[in-house]
């Protein structure tokens, strides 16, 4: 049988590089490559992703009337298997970078890029757990309507600095383990 390999892309929402969010995608990413997955990265904060303006012209064909990088992550994303978001906590939900670029998700879903496919996400943030609820929750309902499941979510609470992540070995591990468990639940 001729078994396509999957492709895992990691997605970091940011701005910090080499923070605890690009760590934790990192991790994920490790641990795929390492069960056999491609792995690939966008570092959002990078590119250049404009404002959705709700012109609604992707609802004729699917296609952004914008030609900035949302063009060659739809490429990426077209050519992936599996999605992992990482965003921290900003003002109780994720940040403005993940924020735009969801929006802009709306034409990328219209062209059936996401439907069917599987997605992590990574959530770390300086207060305590149940501060991620609006966040995780967002994903879980994005996903919901783009008909993509969000089959693992790693929530780093107490995770201000990037010193605290460091002392965080259970979450480092649970996130390099994550895409044996994730896959063998929905397979
Ligand atoms: C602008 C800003 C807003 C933040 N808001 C929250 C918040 O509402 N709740 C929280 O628990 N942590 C908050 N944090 C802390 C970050 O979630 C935390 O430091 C996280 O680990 C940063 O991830 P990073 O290293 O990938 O940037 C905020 C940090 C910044 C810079």
């Amino acid at each position: 049988m001729n078994e396509k390999k999957e492709r895992i892309l990691g997605i970091v929402d940011s701005p910090r590089k080499g923070g605890n969010t690009e760590t934790l995608v990192d991790e994920v990413l490790a641990g795929a490559k390492e069960a056999g997955a491609e792995i690939s990265k966008i570092i959002l904060n990078d590119l250049n992703i404009g404002y959705c303006q709700a012109c609604n012209s992707c609802a004729n064909n699917g296609k952004c009337r914008y030609d900035d990088d949302m063009t060659k992550i739809n490429k990426e994303m077209s050519e992936s298997t599996i999605f992992v978001f990482g965003t921290p906590v900003y003002y109780w939900g994720p940040t403005g970078i993940f924020k735009t670029f969801h929006d802009r998700l709306l034409a990328t879903s219209r062209q059936g890029i996401i439907k069917g496919k599987k997605a992590i996400l990574v959530v770390p943030l300086g207060g305590p757990a149940s501060v991620a609820r609006h966040t995780v929750g967002m994903l879980e309902d994005a996903l919901n309507y783009q008909i993509a499941d969000l089959v693992a979510q790693i929530v780093s609470p107490s995770t201000m600095e990037i010193e605290d992540l460091k002392q965080k070995k259970d979450i480092l591990k649970q996130a390099y383990k994550v895409r044996y468990d994730a896959v063998k639940k929905t397979t």
